[in-house]
């Protein structure tokens, strides 16, 4: 009896149009909702990640290298063979980083980005386009660029380099394209490449309604198991190690 009377509530309620009134608000309800989903993820979650400086007045984006240097160290990366991911590489400073910090000949090094700027806007203040730069000279043999969108790159990228991707060695991703879309369609397709002791690092997890957003539904849809182990400028970069 109840489930019929809730079919036809429903029912009634599409057939009314009544949460049309809800419309206009909807970018603002979801971020409430994921706002209030990071809160609770992160008193849940803070205790246990080794390095973080929750909370702090003031955010210090160089910061970030700290992070960065926690991950070379804690799993010594200088000399391992890793294989890199870079999901928005734009003018390479963090892409360059990781190439002069992992030393080993046999490491190899991928970036994606349209280097064309950011495919949609991100929130109100970085339009469409924002964050292009000309896809930088590298000396350096080991990496590789793919030119367009994750969208139209990445499956082929997977496709070419499947034995690397399968391989038994570490991988380092590191999503650093801010949006919602482009995170949540890149941690999906490397879905089955995921193995334990991966490291997933996201240089603006905090931000609810786009890489929290995508990595909660990541999490939720594919029942992956995710532990933080560095997070700093109140959680704006933090990284985790596939359990
Ligand atoms: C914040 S910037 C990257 C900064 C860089 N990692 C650094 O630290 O120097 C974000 C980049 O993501 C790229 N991007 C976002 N979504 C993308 C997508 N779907 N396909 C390709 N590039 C994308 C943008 O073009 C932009 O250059």
């Amino acid at each position: 009896m109840f489930g019929k009377i809730n079919s036809f509530v429903k029912d009634i309620v599409l057939a009314s149009r009544i949460a049309y009134l809800f419309y206009p608000f909807r970018k603002f309800l979801l971020f409430l909702s994921n706002l209030a989903a990071l809160t609770a993820w992160i008193q849940k979650n803070k205790k246990n990640v080794e390095q973080k400086d929750f909370f702090v007045w003031k955010r210090n984006y160089t910061k970030r290298i700290n992070g960065f240097d926690f991950v070379v160290n804690k799993f010594q990366l200088e000399n391992a063979p890793v294989t890199y991911l870079e999901f928005g590489v734009a003018s390479g400073v963090s892409f360059e980083w990781w190439l002069n910090h992992v030393k080993n000949a046999d490491a190899v090094f991928f970036g994606f980005d349209t280097f064309e700027g950011l495919p949609e806007d991100w929130g109100l203040f970085f339009k469409k386009g924002a964050m292009a730069h000309d896809m930088k000279e590298i000396a350096d043999k080991r990496h590789t660029f793919f030119k367009g969108i994750f969208q139209d790159t990445l499956v082929k990228a997977i496709n070419d380099n499947k034995a690397l991707l399968e391989k038994q060695r570490r991988k380092i991703i590191h999503l650093d394209a801010d949006l919602f879309s482009s995170t949540l369609f890149v941690l999906s397709q490397l879905y089955p490449y995921l193995k334990q002791g991966d490291v997933l690092i996201f240089d603006e997890f905090n931000v609810p309604n786009h890489e929290f957003y995508a990595v909660k539904l990541f999490r939720e849809c594919f029942y992956v198991k995710l532990k933080p182990i560095s997070a700093l400028n109140n959680f704006y970069q933090t990284i985790f190690v596939v359990e």
